[in-house]
């Protein structure tokens, strides 16, 4: 019997959902449950063929019981060592030399020195930074934003280099990035399941929260929704991410990408609304499933070759 483990934190609608979809499915020999973990024995298979992991970004413990279930030979998605060592900024240039559009995006040191540190430890940093050549690339109005963050956390819109130092202030140690606004009249995010299947879903950021994804889902002109579809699909394929949503914000008539590292992507019912929320349940249903069946990976990690006993 082949068993799929979905793992989560507080959502309440799509764990169960996924759960139930799987087995409901009705696939001989595959099994979904709710995941049970304890204390963690090293290098001992986690009994679970594939696992859906919606929480280890919250907690260190999950992420490391999930590098040693790979180890062991369990699928997880979304691969807990790429997830580990990603953050925004690669991504935007990643993005850029990939031919997909980002507006400008400059990374900036920590206002505030992180803890345990003092500015002895950052005698490597230029010192007043450059900041008309930064505003200059960057332009205004931009947005603040962590580097590796979500749910619009310590996100900041500025129009001039005032509000930027002031929002630079609040932002105290965390890494942030700046990047210009896109103007946008559209705005559009896509759920990208299985490096292959791509939702968009229009979304409007300014709505109150349960009218963000707008009902009824108005579809994109069919040039847009053929560059959209590519561009997630070739964002998605490089970053090696199987469960993702991708968000564009179009500005006469181009998608800008602005936030695509969303390896556990909001997928609660109340929020993305009826259609959708089938719409993930169903394509990560039938990819658990297809996982399940398939062969054994060989994840594409350096120490996965020595294993095989490749060597070098
Ligand atoms: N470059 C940008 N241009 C226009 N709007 C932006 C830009 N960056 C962020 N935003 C707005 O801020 C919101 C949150 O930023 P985002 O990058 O999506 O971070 P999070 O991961 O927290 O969702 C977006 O949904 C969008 O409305
Ligand atoms: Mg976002």
């Amino acid at each position: 019997m082949a068993r799929i483990g979905v793992l989560y934190g507080m959502e309440e609608s799509f764990p169960p959902a996924l759960v139930d979809r799987i087995n409901a499915l009705g696939v001989e020999g595959v099994r979904a449950e709710h995941l049970k973990v304890g204390g963690v024995r090293m290098a001992v298979p986690s009994g679970y063929d594939v696992i859906i992991d919606r929480i280890s970004h919250d907690i260190p413990f999950y992420r490391s019981y999930l590098k040693n279930a790979a180890l062991n030979g369990t699928k997880v998605i979304n691969n807990p060592f790429w997830w580990s060592a990603d953050d925004k900024f690669f991504n935007y240039a990643l993005a850029t030399k990939l031919g997909v559009a980002v507006p400008p995006t400059v990374l900036l040191p920590h206002k505030k020195h992180p803890e345990g540190t003092t500015d002895r430890s950052m005698r490597n940093l230029e010192f007043p930074l450059d900041w008309q050549g930064i505003f200059d690339y960057v332009g205004f109005p931009a947005f603040l934003k962590p580097h590796d963050g979500g749910g619009w956390k310590s996100v900041y819109k500025v129009n001039s280099p005032d509000e930027l130092f002031a929002a630079y202030d609040e932002s105290g140690d965390l890494c942030m990035t700046l990047q210009g606004a896109v103007k946008f009249q559209e705005y559009f995010r896509c759920y990208v399941i299985d490096r292959q299947h791509v939702h968009v879903m229009r979304y409007d950021p300014g709505a109150p929260h349960h009218l963000r994804y707008v009902p009824g889902n108005p579809p994109a002109s069919p040039d847009l929704q053929r560059r959209m579809v590519g561009d997630a699909l070739t964002l998605c394929g490089a970053l090696g991410y199987d469960l993702n949503t991708v968000e564009f914000a179009v500005e006469d008539g181009v998608p800008y990408a602005i936030d695509f590292m969303n390896p556990a992507p909001d997928a609660g019912l109340e929020s993305v609304g009826q259609d959708n929320f089938n719409w993930v349940v169903d394509a990560v249903a039938k990819m658990a499933v297809a996982r399940a069946l398939a062969p054994p990976e060989t994840p594409e990690l350096h120490w996965a070759r020595f294993l095989a006993g490749g060597g070098q």
